[in-house]
């Protein structure tokens, strides 16, 4: 980053144009449902730990969400186990629990968001023709049957229940208005419209929202929700359009992960209506200056990196490149910056301590950049920013939040890098001779490969005995400059499973051969047989 951009992102918070909470009516109030754990956590290879996913939980219960959906209850026991971690561990957000129109997927959410200060059965059934026809095999009459039933059956267990209609934007509106009349008197208090395959536009989106909120009877009962998947990049256009014709809940994702091309991204629906508050008069409850860290944490938990060019959290989203913004924002920021970086909490990125750093100085770094260590996670993170001090002359900020998300996201891994060394000669052999340790135990490989990352790769496969196939590989650089930290990312795929690897290093090979056994040990966490089953959209 240049000197330039460092002086600009140093800058004083500027004035927003927010409306006062004295002119906002509860009318214009939108609840933020983030489904982070839930519909994010299904992306293939997005997989989370229980650690993982009570950290996420706990930023977002303490920037402000409303509702966090913590899980499939009856996906798997781990979803089970997690959903009633975070229901146990959250204290002000309602806890929600996915059900599907079946008996036992109820009994199970009810069993688990029981132990919220307040829970949710989230329960869902299909409305389109195409899923009648093709997937549930069901008539128009049936399936008005399932909602009446098993609505009341949630109704039995919890007061707050919420009802969708997946694949909503292809369903007919005269049945939709059908399902949402029956769900609404069999006890619903939320109706949510998921646009499930990301296909709608936004005036018909708004137009959806407006006729069935203005034409079904007992529409006033409840709160109408937007779901929005991004296939046609339009999810969170459209999530605001249902927000126009009378949504009050928007379901979203930390740095918009979901399933395919994800879900409407949280950061970009909340600062939307902040800095744009003149044109969509509605608020959210949300802490936006914790944006930035929310999307370190999800992405560093999901080992899903965040595009640089990703609105609001992406690392170019407050660069000026070129000489003509550079000079304007010299000039006055708002020539070229609609909303501040301090706003969603980004701080200048500055020089940090250097190998004379004590603990508390540490300590003090890892608190301002929004960490809270436990004694051993400490000081693993504090030997390595040492070992890191002692190599690399400057060391950032970029830097330690690399090392500690590496540090926390390896935490539990049963793999692990004891030594390696790579032999590699120009049109000659490139070998790897590697020692791991196997929950405790070490053993020693060599292998021969067609380049040096080859070699690396092929060694931990021989040695952990198992054959994954590699689904992506990707390095960048945390900072600029040849003594950068490489961060390396792996995505690997074995009996049909999915993981994502990250770690960063001062060396390429290393990061590579610590990020692929990251990989390694997410891809042989067991999620349960049902889970492959029951995934929703
Ligand atoms: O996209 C969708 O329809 C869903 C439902 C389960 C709400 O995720
Ligand atoms: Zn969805």
């Amino acid at each position: 980053m240049s000197g330039l951009q460092n002086r600009i992102l140093g800058r004083p918070i500027g004035k927003v144009p927010i409306m006062s909470a004295t002119t906002q009516s509860n009318k214009d109030r939108v609840f933020i449902f983030d489904t982070t754990l839930r519909d994010g956590e299904q992306s293939p290879g997005a997989t989370m730990t229980l650690e993982e996913k009570l950290q996420v939980a706990e930023t977002l219960d303490d920037m402000g969400v409303d509702i966090i959906e913590a899980g499939f209850p009856i996906a798997s026991n781990g979803d089970f186990e997690a959903v009633v971690a975070v229901a146990k561990h959250v204290k002000r957000a309602t806890v929600a629990g996915l059900a599907r129109a079946i008996t036992a997927d109820i009994d199970r959410a009810g069993e688990a968001v029981r132990h919220a200060r307040r829970g949710r059965i989230h329960t869902f059934v299909s409305t389109s023709p195409i899923h009648l026809a093709h997937q549930m095999k069901k008539t128009e009459d049936e399936v008005i049957e399932i909602i009446a039933r098993t609505v009341a059956q949630a109704r039995n267990l919890v007061d707050d229940v919420e009802w969708s209609a997946m694949d909503a934007t292809r369903t007919p509106i005269e049945f939709l208005k059908r399902c949402v009349d029956t769900a609404i008197k069999a006890g619903a208090t939320t109706i949510n419209l998921p646009d499930t395959v990301g296909y709608a536009v936004p005036d018909e989106h708004f137009r959806m929202f407006k006729e069935i909120i203005g034409s079904v009877p007992n529409a006033d009962k409840a709160i109408f929700s937007v779901h929005c998947h991004n296939d046609l990049g339009m999810a969170v256009a459209n999530s605001l359009a249902g927000v126009a014709g009378g949504a009050r809940q928007i379901e979203c994702t930390i740095n918009g992960l979901g399933e395919r091309a994800g879900n409407a991204a949280l950061e970009e629906v909340v600062m939307a209506l902040r800095t744009r508050a003149d044109a969509m008069p509605y608020y959210t409850e949300i802490e936006t200056t914790h944006l930035s860290r929310a999307s370190r944490i999800v992405a560093a938990a999901s080992n899903f990196p965040v595009q640089y060019n990703k609105a609001i959290v992406g690392k170019n989203a407050f660069a000026h490149e070129s000489g003509i913004h550079q000079d304007g924002m010299l000039k006055n920021a708002e020539t070229y910056e609609i909303m501040t970086p301090a706003s969603v909490g980004i701080k200048e990125t500055t020089l940090v301590m250097g190998k004379h750093s004590g603990r508390a100085a540490f300590k003090d770094k890892l608190r301002e950049l929004g960490y809270e260590l436990g004694d051993n996670a400490f000081q693993e993170a504090f030997q390595r920013f040492k070992d890191l001090a002692d190599r690399k002359k400057h060391v950032y900020d970029a830097d330690i939040i690399a090392l500690v998300d590496d540090e926390v996201g390896s935490a539990g891994d049963r793999i692990k890098l004891v030594d390696m060394e790579v032999v590699s000669k120009t049109g000659g052999v490139h070998s790897c001779t590697m020692t791991l340790s196997v929950d405790g135990e070490e053993s020693t490989v060599t292998y021969d490969g067609t380049g040096s990352v080859d070699a690396i790769f092929s060694a931990i496969k021989q040695a952990v005995g198992q054959q994954p196939h590699l689904v992506l590989y990707a390095v960048d650089g945390v900072t600029g400059g040849t003594d950068a930290q490489a961060s390396a990312h792996v995505r690997l795929e074995l009996n049909g499973r999915i993981a994502s690897g990250n770690a960063a290093e001062p060396d390429t090979l290393v990061a590579s051969a610590r990020a692929y056994l990251n990989a390694f040990n997410r891809v042989m966490i067991e999620r349960g047989a049902a889970a492959q089953g029951a995934m929703a959209g």
